[in-house]
């Protein structure tokens, strides 16, 4: 475990930039794009991230298990150069109950190569693949060869984001190298091989809030494993507070580590230090 203040100098001094965890790019850019799939309208928080990004579609439809809806947004950045895919879970993902949680990660299909994946959030990432957004990322890639490609989700919108840049990778949709992923409060979603394939990602990273309990689950995690880079923030996350950057898939001085007894709903909707509602009612402005 190493620990880093906000402003890591030493790794700006010594290690290649672009491929480190940047608290201010996490915060200030990826962290809008992820909230705004909450958005009946996320084009707001794409502003906010980016300046001058433009959403291209947003997709909502039935979630298989739960009666509720999943939804996925396309969205491009030009000052940027900047492919966005933002995935959310569901609706009221946060406020899921725990016996709805042990159907989302009850059964595993294989994902392509091998690795297996909680057929929930698979089932759910490809629909809205197949619903549009494989069509908008395809179209966009065209258009926009040289930019990079920016996935993105909290909670099982994590999850799925996950999945979308396992997939891109997996099917060779886009080379490795062009593609930033950053999750939040994001649930174990596949086996030992998936964490392998995430983490063979040069850009991969999953930023934990304190106590937030939804990376613990499943509870019961026979076959489920996380993948790395865990970013875990062990205080309120406020501008400035120091974050671990997480060595393994399940650091025991990280998310893994905290006692079951601390974990809470509440860690999970706050994430950089406001509460999420409050975030998007403000067009995830700070
Ligand atoms: C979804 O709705 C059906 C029918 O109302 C119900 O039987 C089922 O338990 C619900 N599922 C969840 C996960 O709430
Ligand atoms: C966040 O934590 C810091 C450091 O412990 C504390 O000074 C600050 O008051 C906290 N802010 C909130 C909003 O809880």
């Amino acid at each position: 475990m190493t620990s880093y203040f906000a402003i890591p100098i030493l790794l700006f001094l010594f290690q290649n930039v672009s491929a480190q965890y940047s608290e201010a790019f996490s915060r200030n850019v990826i962290w809008p794009l992820a909230a705004g799939a909450l958005r009946d309208d996320p084009q707001k928080c794409i502003e906010s991230g980016t300046g001058d990004g433009k959403l291209r579609r947003k997709i909502e439809l039935q979630c298989d298990i739960l009666n509720e809806t999943c939804s996925a947004y396309t969205a491009v950045s030009d000052s940027r150069m900047a492919i966005i895919l933002s995935w959310r879970g569901s609706v009221g993902a946060y406020e899921i109950e725990m016996e709805a949680l042990d159907i989302l990660f009850g059964q595993q299909l294989t994902f392509p190569g091998g690795a297996k994946v909680a057929d929930f959030f698979y089932n759910a990432f490809l629909k809205l693949w197949n619903a549009g957004i494989k069509d908008d990322f395809f179209t966009l890639q065209q258009k926009y060869p040289d930019y990079e490609i920016w996935v993105t989700g909290h909670s099982l919108g994590g999850a799925m984001a996950g999945l979308c840049a396992g997939y891109l990778k997996q099917m060779g949709f886009a080379d490795p190298s062009k593609i930033r992923l950053i999750t939040y409060g994001e649930p174990r979603t596949g086996d030992a091989q998936y964490s392998t394939l995430l983490n063979s990602l040069p850009y991969s990273y999953r930023v934990v809030h304190d106590n937030d309990w939804i990376p613990h689950v499943p509870f019961k995690n026979e076959n489920y494993l996380h993948h790395g880079i865990e970013i875990y923030y062990p205080n309120n996350m406020t501008l400035g507070l120091p974050y671990t950057i997480c060595v393994g898939n399940e650091d025991k001085s990280c998310s893994s580590g905290a006692p079951l007894f601390r974990l809470n709903f509440r860690d999970h909707t706050l994430y950089f230090g406001i509460e999420l509602d409050n975030y998007l009612s403000r067009e995830c402005k700070y």
